[in-house]
C-alpha cells in the first residue's frame, strides 16, 4: 500500500489530514517540487533543492529542513513505496492559522509539509526510434507575473491544460505578447535550421531542471543551442518542437494546432538529444529503467 509523508510522519494517504484553515488550502499559499527517481535514485536532487530553497525564499516561508534532511525524507518515501521509477511530489505551505487573513501569520506558524510519490510512465526519450510524439495547441498565457516561483497556485495552468485535453492535445504551449513562454506544465524548445532555441529564464517561466539539463547536454556535446525569445511565427514554422519536464523528460510535439510540425514525426535533432539525455540518466541512475 502506498505511503505519504505529512508533518513528520509516514502514513497511508487516507490517514493524512490537513486543516481546512491551512493557507495552502485557503490561499494556495505554498510551493512545491517534483523530483524524479530512477531505480530508486533521485535524479538532479541538488538542482531541485536549490529551486525549492529559492521558491521558499521568494515567498518568505521558513525552510523546515536542511538539504540532507530533505534527501533522507525523499529516499525513505521512495523506499516505502517500493523504489523503482517514481516521482516525489513535495509541497510546503505557510501552515494553518486560527483565522483567515490575507497577511502572513505573525508570529509565523509551522509550515505544512506534504510528500507523496507518483508512477513515472516510460518516457518517449527512452526509445527515440519508436516514439510517436504528442500534440499541442497554442493558448494565451493567462498566468501571473512570477511564473519563476514554483507556486502551488496552479488554477491557470490547470485551465490551460484542460483546454488542450479537450482539443485532443496533451499540452498547451503558451504565448505572451506574441512570444512563447512555456507549456502549462513544461518548458518549450524549438529547432529551426538545426539550431535549438529555448526562451531565456525570466519571471515569465519556470526555470525547469530538465530544461537546464538539456541546455547543458547540448553545450557539452557541441550541439547548437540558443537561449532567446521565440516569436509566435517562428514557433509555427519550426522544424521541431519539444516540451520538457521532470516526469516526461523531452517530448517531441508532432502536431501544433492540428498542423504537422516538420514532417509530422519526431525529428532527428530530438533523437540525438534524447539519446544524450537517456545516456546521462543511465550513467547516474543505472541501466534498468523499466
Ligand atoms: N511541472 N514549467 C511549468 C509551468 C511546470 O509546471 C513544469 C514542471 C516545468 C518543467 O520543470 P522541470 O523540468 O523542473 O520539471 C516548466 C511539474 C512536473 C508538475 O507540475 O507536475
Amino acid at each position: 500500500m502506498s505511503q505519504v509523508y505529512l508533518n513528520g510522519a509516514f502514513m497511508a494517504p487516507q490517514e493524512a489530514h490537513i486543516s481546512p484553515m491551512d493557507r495552502g488550502f485557503l490561499f494556495a499559499d505554498g510551493i512545491y517540487e517534483v523530483i524524479p527517481a530512477y531505480n530508486g535514485v533521485l535524479f538532479r536532487f541538488d538542482e531541485h533543492l536549490i529551486r525549492l530553497e529559492r521558491s521558499l525564499a521568494e515567498i518568505a516561508i521558513h525552510n523546515p529542513h536542511s538539504r540532507e534532511e530533505w534527501r533522507h525524507l525523499c529516499e525513505t518515501l521512495i523506499e516505502r513505496n517500493g523504489g523503482g521509477n517514481l516521482s516525489v511530489y513535495l509541497q510546503i505551505s505557510r501552515g494553518a492559522t486560527e483565522k483567515r487573513d490575507h497577511a502572513f501569520p505573525n508570529p509565523p506558524v509551522a509550515p505544512t509539509v506534504f510528500m507523496m510519490t507518483g508512477a513515472i510512465a516510460i518516457p518517449a526519450a527512452d526509445s527515440p526510434d519508436t516514439a510517436s510524439g504528442s500534440k499541442a495547441i497554442t493558448l494565451d498565457d493567462i498566468r501571473w507575473a512570477r511564473c519563476d516561483i514554483k507556486s502551488i497556485s496552479l488554477l491557470p495552468n490547470s485551465l490551460l491544460r484542460q483546454q488542450a485535453v479537450e482539443a485532443g492535445a496533451s499540452e498547451a504551449i503558451l504565448l505572451r505578447d506574441g512570444f512563447v513562454t512555456e507549456g502549462s506544465a513544461s518548458n518549450v524548445f524549438v529547432v529551426i535550421a538545426d539550431t535549438i532555441i529555448t526562451p531565456p529564464k525570466s519571471h515569465a517561466i519556470l526555470g525547469g531542471i530538465t530544461r537546464d539539463l538539456v541546455v547543458e547536454l547540448c553545450r557539452s556535446h557541441h550541439i547548437p543551442i540558443e537561449e532567446r525569445e521565440i516569436p509566435e511565427n517562428q514557433l509555427r514554422q519550426a522544424d521541431e518542437i519539444w516540451v520538457t519536464s521532470s516526469t516526461k523528460e523531452i517530448v517531441p510535439i508532432i502536431q501544433l494546432n492540428n498542423a504537422p510540425v516538420g514532417d509530422g514525426k519526431p525529428g532527428q535533432v530530438w533523437k540525438k538529444v534524447a539519446r544524450h539525455y537517456v545516456n546521462f540518466k543511465r550513467r547516474l541512475c543505472g541501466q534498468d529503467q523499466e
